[in-house]
């Protein structure tokens, strides 16, 4: 499965089978999010066979990659790189849900040699799924961008790739836009748009096939 076939076929998975993960997968998660540590000084861990306090509609949730980290643009930046990683769980057969409030905060933090300035802030479900999900309904283009132009084939593309993205309670509360050839991107008000920002710049990127944000120096 290529990346733009993760994309695709990536959908929020809430109930998990017992299947644990094979040992060769996790070690490649784990050297994934080593690479993601090292670009980034965020402080992201993956745990496998546990039993934590996933809540609500969190099913059996025995694998998940906690998201932690400290700095400036905190959210902006776990949302940008835990999209990469949710991407690679995805190209390994994995399914996934990414989780701010139906999770038990203070039991994943005890689990983490936090340095100091660091915080958990979300945290990844992972696992064979019950099922594969399903696709979320997503608000129209014209809603989430604004071009000063004809909007160009990369932008659309840009687009189109971002709608598939999650949101927290697919909320998609986000404005691109393109003005005198330059791309930016800004949150509207809404619980957790400030991860989702992160997340929808990287899709952006990926369907673009530009480059356009910094999150090693802060956006
Ligand atoms: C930042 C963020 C937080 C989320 N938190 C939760 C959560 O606490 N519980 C949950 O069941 N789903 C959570 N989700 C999953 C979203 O509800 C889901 O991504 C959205 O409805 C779009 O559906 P999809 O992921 O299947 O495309 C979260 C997603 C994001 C991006």
């Amino acid at each position: 499965m290529d990346i733009f076939e993760a994309i695709q076929n990536r959908h929020s998975v809430r109930s998990y089978l017992d299947t644990p993960i094979p040992e060769d997968t996790a070690e490649t998660l784990r050297a994934c999010i080593a690479d993601v540590n090292r670009e980034s000084g965020l402080h992201f861990a993956l745990f496998t066979q546990e039993c934590t306090g996933f809540a609500g509609k969190l099913k059996n949730v025995r694998n998940y990659i906690a998201f932690a980290g400290g700095g400036e643009n905190l959210e902006e930046r776990i949302g940008y790189y835990g999209a990469k990683l949710m991407l690679e769980a995805q190209m390994l057969g994995l399914n996934s849900c990414w989780v701010a409030m139906s999770f038990h905060k203070g039991a994943v933090t005890k689990r983490m040699p936090l340095r100091e300035g660091e915080k958990v802030v979300n945290a990844l479900a992972l696992g064979y799924g019950q099922t594969q999900g399903t696709s979320h309904r997503t608000k129209p283009m014209e809603k989430l961008c604004r071009c000063d132009g004809p909007m160009p084939d990369w932008f659309r593309k840009g687009m189109e790739t971002v709608m598939l993205a999650p949101t927290a309670i697919n909320q998609q509360q986000f404005l691109f836009t393109l003005a005198d050839g330059r791309v930016s991107a800004r949150a509207k008000l809404g619980p957790c748009s400030q991860i989702d920002l992160g997340i929808v710049k990287y899709y952006f990127e990926l369907g673009s096939g530009r480059k356009v944000f910094s999150p090693e120096k802060n956006f």
